[in-house]
């Protein structure tokens, strides 16, 4: 005898729910399997067709994939009202109303998954959720944007940033507004998620602090190179002094990190915990077939009986002011005191110097270090300093860098 389908609700049809649909067709025969239900796409809801209150009601599970705000948030409201399980893969949305959701969960007891919101078919939500709830988390830091992630791979093998941009918009890898990937905005709305999993604090994205890739010069990664380093987008969730610290920043890594190998769309995701020591999940973190598959599991957590919302959250305290190593790139003119006098500045705010790289070009040279540990006010206000001598040619920049070496 066979049991009667799981209706999917869907809102939404474009790169993510057109393949959610496909691939739901396709796996439909081997969810009822393992499962005993099949799984069928019930109503649609697109800018033209379908409404609303009638895919609700038909409804097992409404799987919202149009992105935005509003009427998505209205609409996960009103279907979990209804006592219906979710699933979404809204990252803006959560990161912006996901207490408002999650106590809205909890208050009429569905389900609200949202594993594709955070680095695409990566499981890092489940196991933060499930497989990690008894550890007590410390750090995480994330490749969580594979736009970016797409853009700086090409560039460190010769591409221009336009070019390469072009390239992850013609792949289907950046959102439909790509400034949201390029400014880090993307990012760090996964953070603030993947913090609030972590730490249980309500984290919204205006919390984070985050920097894009638009401003990066090509012979930083070039110099980094020389020294040992390789450039990515990192977001970094972290306990520190009694708070949290959340932001998102290009970042040079060692080689020897875990996030260093990771290139092209690819996401990856380590947590660091003084019980785990570190753990690394990596996969696609764009695509709408990857994407898809992460949404599909949800679907079937939902069938199966799955994590809820999270708990209740607990009191955010946030850290501004945070240590990092920092490199460092002065265009100087090359005569005797010069590097004297940065040292000298750098020393009297405590900024001591792991490595120097430095170039002469005739009049001038470039002179480019990495410091150790060191607090951002601190190395900002020796910056400063240094920005002052008359031997400085442009502004210095800086780019933060992960020390750990993971040898
Ligand atoms: N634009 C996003 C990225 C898609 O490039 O990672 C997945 O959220």
């Amino acid at each position: 005898m066979s049991s009667e389908p799981f209706k999917v609700g869907l809102l939404g049809f474009g790169t993510v729910g057109s393949a959610f649909a496909e691939l739901l067709e396709e796996r439909a025969a081997e969810i009822e399997r393992f499962n005993g239900r099949r799984p069928v796409l019930g109503g649609v809801l697109t800018r033209s067709r379908g409404n609303f209150e009638e895919i609700l009601a038909d409804a097992d599970v409404v799987v919202e994939l149009m992105g935005g705000l509003e009427p998505a948030r209205e609409y996960l409201l009103a279907a979990m009202r209804a006592g219906k399980d979710v699933v979404s893969a809204n990252k803006q949305l959560l990161s912006q109303y996901g207490e408002e959701l999650f106590e809205t969960a909890r208050q009429h007891d569905v389900r609200l998954r949202f594993e594709a919101a955070v680095a695409g078919v990566v499981p890092v939500v489940r196991v933060l959720e499930e497989s990690l709830s008894a550890t007590p988390i410390e750090r995480i830091h994330g490749i969580v944007n594979g736009t970016t992630n797409f853009i700086l791979t090409e560039m460190s093998n010769g591409a221009s940033y336009p070019e390469a941009l072009k390239e992850a918009q013609r792949r289907g890898f950046a959102e439909a507004d790509p400034s949201d990937d390029v400014t880090g905005r993307d990012a760090a709305a996964k953070m603030a998620i993947l913090a609030r999993l972590a730490f249980g604090t309500p984290v919204h994205l205006n919390d984070v602090r985050y920097e894009g890739i638009e401003h990066l010069h090509r012979d930083d990664l070039e110099y980094a190179r020389e020294l040992g380093l390789g450039l990515k987008l990192i977001g970094t969730a972290e306990r520190r002094q009694g708070g949290l610290s959340v932001r998102v920043h290009p970042t040079f890594l060692y080689s020897g990190h875990p996030l260093a190998a990771v290139s092209g769309p690819f996401n990856a995701v380590t947590v660091e915990s003084e019980t785990i020591t570190e753990i690394t999940m990596s996969g696609p973190g764009a695509g709408g077939r990857q994407t898809a598959s992460a949404v599909l599991g949800d679907v079937v957590s939902a069938m199966t009986g799955g994590a809820r919302a999270p708990a209740p959250p607990l009191p955010l305290r946030l850290i501004e002011d945070v240590e990092n190593a920092f490199y460092l790139h002065l265009d100087v003119a090359d005569r005797p005191g010069v590097l004297a006098a940065v040292t000298q500045v750098l020393g009297e705010h405590d900024v001591s110097i792991k490595s120097v790289v430095q170039r002469g070009m005739g009049e001038r040279a470039r002179l480019v270090m990495v410091t150790h540990q060191v607090l951002e006010s601190r190395l900002r206000t020796a910056i400063e300093r240094v920005g002052e001598f008359e031997f400085v040619r442009s502004a210095p920049r800086i780019i933060r860098v992960i020390e750990e070496e993971f040898l």
